[in-house]
């Protein structure tokens, strides 16, 4: 257990841990449970078990749960299996059915498709809003709920949290957050006023491309509800999956550090080049979201993007194709270093883009050994322009 004054990158390494309860083992096993006993009608008629039906929680669950919730600050946390579940189960537990959600329109796209299909047939109305825009204007009377992401995905743009917390709340509504790209470790959105911090514990949290996870930690007032929704729609994530995100959480500092360093390394390089247009990273002096970004968050993680000069199809594939040390894939957070075209859909403002837009991640690799990969590429490329 942490103290209070203890600094984020204690708790990674001090919270959730259950040794006592498991013969010293510094981490808790794997529980693989849906039936648990109790001694006789007398336990049940109590209510009192800690743990009652594997759904409900297992010790691996309320190992990695704790954890979170030290780091987010939370009054409580919830696993599900993916973070698109944390993020259906967090607009959930707070709009119904008549009740308007308000969208940053740089969110990512199946939150979007999420909203405009799904629960848009449960009656839930969304609305999108331009990133810099001041959200007062977009409220409604019906808006229940406020949903940001920041940076934005694939066009990185950072939001004022404060300012939409402020203005939600004076509204009545509700702020909800997607913070996958900062993790708790650099950005915590409760102490920023945020009712529901969203996290896909896929990424960063899991951190080796092996596990898909999510959860929600809520502040005191949503605490309730969404553990009421969580239980009600019957979700809940593994103990092997519990067990792979604790492990992550306890590197989180170090990878992340190093993802930081690699992924400013190759912007700052990228933006020297003649064939790139723009770099999309808030971490980036002169980038339109640095000072926000310097004002509210403690790092940067190793995802952002590159706008390239306008170049043929051709040329970017051959660019892409080759590289030795870049994985084409979708998702990110792991060890490994990716990249892939970013398709980017706005309905309330419109992106304007140069030219083809790649979305990097920088993994653990020698920084040095990326930007020669990279320079290759770029070399390849201009050859077909
Ligand atoms: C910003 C962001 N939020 C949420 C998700 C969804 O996470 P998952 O794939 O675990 O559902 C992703 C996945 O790419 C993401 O990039």
């Amino acid at each position: 257990m942490s103290a209070k004054e203890d600094k984020p990158e204690t708790r990674l390494i001090s919270e959730g841990r259950m040794s006592a309860e498991h013969f010293g083992a510094v981490n808790t096993p794997v529980y693989r449970a849906s039936t648990i006993l109790y001694p006789d009608l007398a336990a049940i008629k109590a209510n009192s078990q800690p743990y009652t039906y594997g759904r409900r929680g297992t010790p691996s669950t309320r190992s990695f749960e704790d954890a979170i919730s030290s780091l987010e600050g939370a009054a409580k946390t919830v696993s599900v299996t993916s973070g698109i579940q944390a993020i259906g189960l967090a607009i959930l537990s707070v709009c119904s059915a008549g009740d308007h959600l308000l969208m940053v329109d740089s969110t990512y796209e199946p939150t979007r498709i999420l909203c405009d299909r799904t629960l848009k047939r449960f009656g839930i109305e969304t609305s999108y809003y331009p990133p810099g825009d001041n959200i007062a204007a977009h409220l409604k009377p019906n808006t229940k709920a406020v949903f940001c992401e920041s940076p934005g995905s694939l066009t990185f743009e950072v939001q004022d949290v404060p300012a939409i917390v402020k203005a939600a709340h004076a509204h009545g509504a509700s702020v909800l957050m997607d913070n996958t790209w900062a993790t708790p470790l650099f950005f915590q959105p409760l102490k920023h006023g945020v009712d529901l911090s969203i996290q896909a514990a896929t990424k960063y949290i899991g951190g080796h491309a092996d596990v898909m996870l999510g959860y929600v930690s809520a502040n005191e007032t949503h605490a309730a509800r969404l553990h009421q929704a969580h239980g009600d729609l019957g979700l809940y994530a593994s103990g092997d999956d519990c067990f792979l995100g604790l492990r992550g959480l306890r590197t989180l500092a170090v990878r992340l550090a190093r993802h930081q360093e690699t992924g400013l390394a190759l912007a700052r390089w990228l933006k020297g080049r003649p064939e790139v247009a723009r770099i999309l990273h808030p971490g980036l002096e002169g980038d339109p979201g640095h000072a926000l970004w310097k004002r509210d968050f403690s790092g940067a993680c190793g995802l952002f993007g590159v706008i390239l000069r306008p170049v043929p199809e051709a040329a970017v594939a051959a660019f892409v194709d080759g590289l030795q040390h870049f994985g084409i894939g979708y998702s990110w957070g792991g060890f490994e270093s990716l990249i892939v075209p970013a398709h980017i859909r706005r309905t309330a403002s419109p992106f304007a883009a140069e030219g083809p837009v790649l979305r990097i991640h920088a993994g653990l690799e020698d920084a040095g050994d990326l930007i020669a990969d990279l320079e290759k590429g770029l070399k390849r490329l201009k050859e077909k322009s």
